[in-house]
């Protein structure tokens, strides 16, 4: 596995299991609603794609890109849309699907931006949940898996922008 990462937290088998069964869920919530699912570019895909293939109801998609500053591994409390949404959400129902949320910095200030927006729901989906990190209280709908306070890589989760490509979530030596 290399000299970087300590060691896998979750594996591709458990993944794959949640994924679907959030999918089923989501699928059940959604029916009959008018679902906009808005991606958090770049860490969410790995999951949003495998997500999507577990929904069995219509549903649109679009992106946003989302910067702080300061270093990769660290949230800096200033958020900035570096890449926004083109779909019109209004009177839409909106869940943000997202990789992980840490202090809640992020997530809260791109629910406040969508909430100016007046769609008719919004909910948030992310993987993770780092909740001892916490920041910024927030409401989170549908968590995959709940993670102690490690830094955590793979399934579209980067240091650096490297080990997003890892089909499993690894805890990795930045944390010691
Ligand atoms: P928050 O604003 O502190 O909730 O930070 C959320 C963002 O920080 C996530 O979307 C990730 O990009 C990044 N992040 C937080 N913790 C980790 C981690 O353990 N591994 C990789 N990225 C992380
Ligand atoms: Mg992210």
């Amino acid at each position: 596995m290399g000299k970087f990462l300590k060691h896998i937290l979750i594996s591709e088998s458990q993944i794959k299991q949640r994924v679907k069964q959030l999918g089923a869920q989501l699928s059940s919530d959604y029916k009959d609603k008018d679902l906009v699912i808005i991606c958090v570019l770049k860490g969410a895909i790995v999951f949003l794609a495998d997500l999507l293939r577990e929904l069995s109801i219509p549903v649109e998609l679009d992106f946003v890109k989302l910067s702080s500053y300061g270093n990769n591994a660290e949230s800096s409390g200033v958020v900035q849309i570096i890449q926004n949404i083109t779909s019109d959400i209004q009177h839409k129902d909106v869940l943000i699907v997202e990789d992980i949320v840490d202090t809640g910095t992020t997530l809260s200030s791109l629910k406040e931006f969508l909430l100016s927006q007046k769609p008719s729901s919004l909910k948030i989906c992310t993987l993770l949940d780092k909740p001892a990190r916490r920041v910024k209280s927030i409401t989170i709908e549908y968590v995959g898996f709940e993670i102690p306070n490690c830094f955590v890589v793979g399934y579209g989760l980067d240091y650096n922008e490297k080990h997003r490509n890892l089909p499993y979530i690894a805890v990795s030596d930045t944390d010691s």
